[in-house]
């Protein structure tokens, strides 16, 4: 264990089997949270159970489909009957999609948004009764294509993750009575299976490292570090922020 931090904290993190959001179940716990990881895929999330665990972490799996509000439901009830509290929630869960307006139909669309906006927006409204008895920290997964239109997934992908930001700002203020801190993180190009879709080629990676200062494609385990100290005491004055994790890019245009 690096760190007692989270000691006593109860975590879920949706997406849990996978890239960026597997990277923060597995930093969390390494700070000592009891993690609950989240996904639709059962397989990735015992991997990531497993990972933990043999590095001497707690943590358990649970099936989520976040697109459907009775999985959530029932998911979020599975972990607080298991562990009696959920203090942290990470909303890492999302899709992406990579065709444009012309070619976005309706079913698309809702595909998409009914995922990563309304699913995160189902997981704030599962976890209330159960944060607001003890107060908590939620950490939202946007995107920097949320603010800048970005230039490779599609519209319904860059309007969620513009939602999420929204999201935020009214779950900071909502929740804040309850003791809930609630903040985003906007990653940019990171490397993870969602990366490797779509027309991912060796000219378009050049393109996107070009745009970056620091000179390379962001990793998972630097967006963990930023949603470690967005869940730990030391934010404790920060609800309803987004943090850019890019490399020094803070400019929106590519
Ligand atoms: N990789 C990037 O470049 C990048 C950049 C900015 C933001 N993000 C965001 O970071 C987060 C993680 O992305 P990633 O790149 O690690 O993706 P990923 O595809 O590696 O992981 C996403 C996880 O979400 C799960 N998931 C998908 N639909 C689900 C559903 N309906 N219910 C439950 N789980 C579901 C998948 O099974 C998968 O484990 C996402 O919110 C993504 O939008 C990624």
């Amino acid at each position: 264990m690096k760190s007692d931090r989270l000691t006593g904290d109860v975590a879920v993190v949706t997406g849990a089997a996978s890239g960026i959001d597997r990277a923060i179940a597995i930093e969390l716990a390494r700070h000592g949270a009891v993690v609950a990881c989240a996904d639709l895929d059962d397989t990735g999330c015992t991997r990531t159970v497993d990972e933990i665990t043999e590095a001497g972490g707690k943590a358990f799996g649970v099936h989520i489909d976040i697109g459907d509000a009775a999985s959530v439901d029932r998911a979020f009830a599975e972990v607080f009957d298991r562990t009696g509290k959920i203090t942290v929630l990470v909303n890492g869960a999302a899709v992406t999609r990579f065709s444009q307006l012309p070619e976005c139909s309706d079913e698309e669309w809702n595909f998409v948004m009914n995922i990563n906006l309304t699913g995160a927006f189902r997981c704030l409204r599962a976890v209330h009764p159960y944060m607001s008895r003890t107060g908590g920290r939620i950490v939202q997964i946007s995107s920097t294509s949320g603010k800048s239109g970005g230039s490779w997934a599609g519209p319904h992908y860059v309007a969620s993750k513009a939602g999420l930001i929204g999201l935020t700002k009214y779950a900071a203020g909502y929740f804040v009575k309850d003791g809930i801190r609630v903040n985003a993180i906007c990653p940019g190009v990171t490397e993870t299976p969602l990366t490797d879709q779509g027309e991912h080629t060796a000219a378009t990676r050049a393109q996107q490292v070009s745009g970056v200062p620091m000179g390379r494609i962001g990793t998972p385990e630097d967006t963990a570090g930023v949603a470690l100290f967005l869940v730990s005491d030391e934010s404790r004055y920060i609800t309803g922020i987004t943090v850019d994790v890019t490399g020094g890019r803070y400019m929106y245009g590519n």
